[in-house]
């Protein structure tokens, strides 16, 4: 048998440190010890029934086959319609992809804009699998350090800065992860404007799109019609198992779009897109609200509760469901200190590493996608852990 051949870009893909501790925490919990999840980036609330009730009624009605590769005619015209209901902005369907989850929409645009050897700007701290995907596909990604003075999001002068001969795109997610700050309007337009001077294009994620507290939601889309805005299913709509997002791109890219979805994905799952065409209904926008407010009495409670024991939170957080804190006061090395508070009080958090290097020693992200009342003992334990 001969040995096995990995490539290199296999080999040299990072692994997220969060899952050291996510398998840590299973085996205390296979002890028999109650693990508190802060860890997690999903909703901790099930899908909701109308949406659950619409997929079942797909499959009863045999809706398992392939759809178009853009998706099916009518899910993309219900995601124009909510961009009109929503933001009243006026967006041709034409111009909408739908994906196998936003993750499918980062890989198109990639894929899409860049060739192999050219580069794309990231914010560091940022999502990481957006410079893996990069990786995967033999682009580089420039990580460009953000931090409070942006909102901790790429912002024009540093864009340029480091904007080179091979740069292509730059990609920004508003609300954020791992900090949940948003991208201010008037950075945003300003990027619109440099990026297309440098003939270039912006990649704004709005994944958390919905999940936006005392700030105005908007979509790039109300300011540009040459970005590649990318939204999901996951978050605000509660689905993140259906493994559905989309896309909208400007008319000319459409075409491109289709050719590399119908080789990569042949089609965004079946069944999902019926549900998604109730996800996206007037009706159910405000079972999805009232969750939106439960999140947001949970930062209310976390972010005060996190400061009062001595983590700098240096931007706040006005979306998404995480907070980014600086934990320098307890430790140096941040990645340590997790796993530590994970086996002395069972509190798993996602250290900074796995979100870049910009600070990352010094920084931890927290997940509200508990109750409150986990919440409430989770911070219990982590005062008794840094008080010990
Ligand atoms: C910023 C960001 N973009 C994209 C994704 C991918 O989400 P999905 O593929 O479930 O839509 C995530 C998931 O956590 C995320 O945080």
């Amino acid at each position: 048998m001969s040995g096995s051949v990995i490539s290199k870009r296999a080999q040299n893909l990072s692994p997220f440190y969060v899952m050291d501790i996510l398998a840590r925490a299973k085996k205390l919990a296979a002890q028999g010890r109650s693990i508190y999840h802060l860890e997690i980036g999903e909703p901790d609330f099930s899908t909701a029934d109308s949406i659950v009730n619409a997929g079942i009624e797909a499959l009863k009605q045999q809706q398992t086959q392939y759809t178009p590769a853009l998706g099916l005619t009518q899910l993309r015209e219900a995601v124009a319609e909510y961009y009109q209901r929503k933001f009243s902005v006026s967006i041709s369907p034409q111009r909408v992809v739908i994906t196998p989850g936003a993750s499918g929409a980062l890989q198109l645009a990639l894929a899409c804009l860049l060739d192999a050897g050219e580069n794309v700007l990231l914010a560091d701290p940022g999502y990481p699998c957006n410079r893996n995907i990069a990786q995967i596909m033999g682009l580089q990604a420039i990580l460009v350090a953000v931090d409070s003075h942006n909102n901790f999001q790429l912002e024009a002068s540093l864009v340029l800065q480091h904007w080179n001969s091979k740069t292509r795109a730059a990609m920004v997610a508003t609300p954020g992860n791992p900090t949940g700050t948003l991208l201010p309007v008037s950075q945003l337009v300003e990027l619109c404007q440099q990026i297309a001077i440098k003939n270039g294009h912006l990649i704004v994620d709005e994944i958390y799109q919905g999940l936006v507290y005392d700030a105005e939601d908007y979509t790039a889309l109300q300011y540009s019609d040459d970005c590649f805005v990318i939204n999901s299913f996951s978050k605000y709509f509660g689905m993140t198992g259906w493994r559905l997002g989309w896309m909208v791109v400007p008319d000319d890219y459409v075409d491109a779009v289709d050719r590399i979805a119908q080789n990569i994905f042949l089609a965004p799952p079946t069944i999902s897109q019926y549900a998604a065409l109730t996800a996206l209904k007037a009706e159910t926008q405000s079972e999805l609200d009232a969750r939106r407010d439960i999140f947001k009495q949970r930062r209310d409670f976390l972010l005060p509760a996190l400061e009062q024991l001595g983590f700098v939170i240096s931007a706040k957080p006005q979306g998404a469901f995480y907070i980014y804190a600086n934990c320098e006061k307890f430790s140096d090395n941040s990645f340590h200190w997790v796993k530590q508070l994970l086996e002395e009080q069972r509190v798993a958090l996602t250290p900074g590493i796995d979100f870049g290097h910009q600070q990352a020693d010094k920084h931890c992200r927290f997940a509200y996608t508990q109750s409150l009342d986990i919440l409430e003992k989770a911070v219990a334990k982590i005062d008794l852990f840094i008080k010990r």
